[in-house]
């Protein structure tokens, strides 16, 4: 289970992002989500693992999750059994996010954990981002691991568990240079309504901060076409909505000769059968265009939410953190998008004590953030990551000036969302039901624009459905209601 962080606040999905537990906003728990497998194409008989259990526990962004998603289905198609402990399996495999240090730390201590299960006969593997960072390293400071598996190098997944079923002691897939995307014959969803689809994996962008590009390798799109023949298939099993995701999602560029944009690709998605939500994450500002807004205008099923990162307020420290843009190009983005037709939720992520950063600097975070009104935002610490550009740069800002100026920056946000969310009080809004309270009566779901909303029904059942919701109350971080209709 994963710590719910903190510092979220607005909501979980939606956005690609780091460290992320469900938030728990008053009394409400979900249910736990049971999820099925979904097929794409011809599944291959099951092969190796028969018998065999699997454990696979992730940290990390929604790619993470969906990445597991896939390993799991790689597993189950061979014949692998899912368990819920370390304990029930003969396979555990940790899925891991290395974006700031603390999430890379937590990886070592958990394997920490996991070293005596090794002399019970189990096989551990390091998936994800930290094991293509430390690579072949993680043999020397884990020796009890067995298989380390970058996330560059996924498509090479099923070759590997071959290789430990016909007994190899050790294996290891550090490939970048790969053009193949990770797609999978069976995909086990976590969720039964909304279904992730990568449709860009790696980044091309270099942001002097970050080890994505290191990490995740060089961007890579799916062709249009099997992304589309996938989304037909998920309407078919019943799931309504789809998000689509990717580092830089909407820099999208279809390596088939029909040659999609990304807003095409929206409108294609959002006209399969039984679809009646689309959402994508995480948007790069540099690549945001005029198209995408009126294509979200046209299309209501096009979710009428856009995480746009913007990280600095501040031009000069946009430029040290090489991020192709300025304030005033960012700004004009969020112009295009106050100007469209229908209004649309913006969330951001933020940086606070990059190297160099002044007061000054911080400041104009700030009255960014009161200039665009944001529904909600993920702020972190700068922290310096091996192999990126920054870490060698000077002006380090101390961790209680970082402390400080996440904090301000929080109480803004918390002043903006519980402003902005007063003002819903007495609309009504379609929400898809995705969670039941422990309380009688009480459900919880998001709108299009991804606020969360909790709200009483005396329905005995929900889950799944669109309903509409009136708002009673709001807090910062969520809406209260009542079912409308
Ligand atoms: N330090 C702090 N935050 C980072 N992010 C990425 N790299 C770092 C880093 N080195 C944040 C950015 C990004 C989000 C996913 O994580 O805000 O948008
Ligand atoms: Fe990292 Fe920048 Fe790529 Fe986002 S766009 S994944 S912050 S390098």
């Amino acid at each position: 289970m994963r710590t719910p962080n903190k510092r979220f606040l607005g909501g979980k999905a939606g956005v690609i992002n780091c460290d992320l537990g469900m938030s728990k906003l008053f009394d409400i728990e979900l249910e736990r989500l049971t999820g099925r497998p979904s097929y794409s194409g011809a599944v291959r008989g099951a092969a190796g693992g028969q018998g065999g259990t699997f454990f696979l526990e992730t940290f990390g962004c929604q790619m993470n999750d969906h990445d597991s998603e896939k390993v799991a289905g790689v597993l189950l198609a061979r014949g692998y059994r899912q368990v819920e402990t370390p304990e029930a399996a003969s396979l555990i495999l940790y899925n891991t996010c290395s974006i700031r240090e603390k999430a890379a730390q937590k990886v070592f201590s958990r394997l920490g954990e996991y070293r005596e299960k090794q002399s019970e006969g189990k096989i551990i593997g390091v998936l994800g981002c930290v094991a293509q960072q430390e690579g072949e390293d993680i043999f020397k400071r884990a020796p009890w691991v067995s298989l380390v598996c970058g996330s560059a190098s996924y498509s090479k997944l099923p070759e590997m568990i071959s290789q430990l079923e016909a007994g190899n002691p050790r294996v290891i897939g550090l490939d970048t240079d790969t053009d193949e995307t990770f797609e999978t014959p069976v995909t086990r969803r976590d969720n039964p309504w909304r279904a992730y689809l990568t449709i860009i994996e790696g980044c091309d962008k270099a942001c002097s901060y970050c080890v994505v590009p290191f990490t995740r390798g060089p961007e890579r799109s799916r062709a249009s076409d099997s992304i589309l023949r996938e989304v037909r298939e998920l309407g078919e099993l019943g799931y309504s909505e789809v998000q689509l995701l990717g580092q830089t999602v909407n820099s999208y560029a279809d390596p088939t000769s029909r040659k999609m944009r990304f807003s095409e690709l929206l409108l294609a998605v959002a006209d399969v059968q039984g679809i009646r939500r689309v959402r994508f994450t995480t948007s790069h500002p540099s690549d945001f265009t005029l198209d995408i807004v009126e294509a979200i205008e046209r299309q209501p099923k096009i979710c009428d939410h856009v995480h746009l990162p913007v990280q600095s307020g501040s031009t000069r420290v946009l430029r040290a953190m090489q991020r192709t843009y300025s304030r005033e190009e960012y700004l004009e983005k969020i112009a295009m998008m106050r100007g469209a037709k229908r209004p649309v939720a913006i969330t951001t992520d933020i940086i606070v004590g990059f190297p160099g950063e002044t007061e000054s600097d911080f400041d104009e975070t700030i009255s960014l953030l009161q200039e665009v009104q944001y529904t909600g935002l993920f702020a972190f610490k700068y922290s310096p990551r091996p192999n990126t550009p920054s870490l060698s740069m000077k002006d380090a800002i101390p961790e209680e000036e970082k402390g400080r100026r996440l904090a301000v920056v929080q109480e803004k946000q918390r002043e903006i969302q519980a402003a902005g969310n007063a003002e819903l009080a007495g609309k009504t809004f379609e929400v898809l039901v995705s969670g039941k309270s422990r309380r009688e009566n009480q459900w919880t779901g998001y709108t299009t624009s991804h606020r969360m909303i909790n709200f009483a029904s005396q329905e005995s059942e929900l889950l799944g459905t669109y309903v509409q919701v009136r708002i009673t109350g709001a807090g910062p971080n969520s809406l209260v209601g009542e079912h409308a209709a």
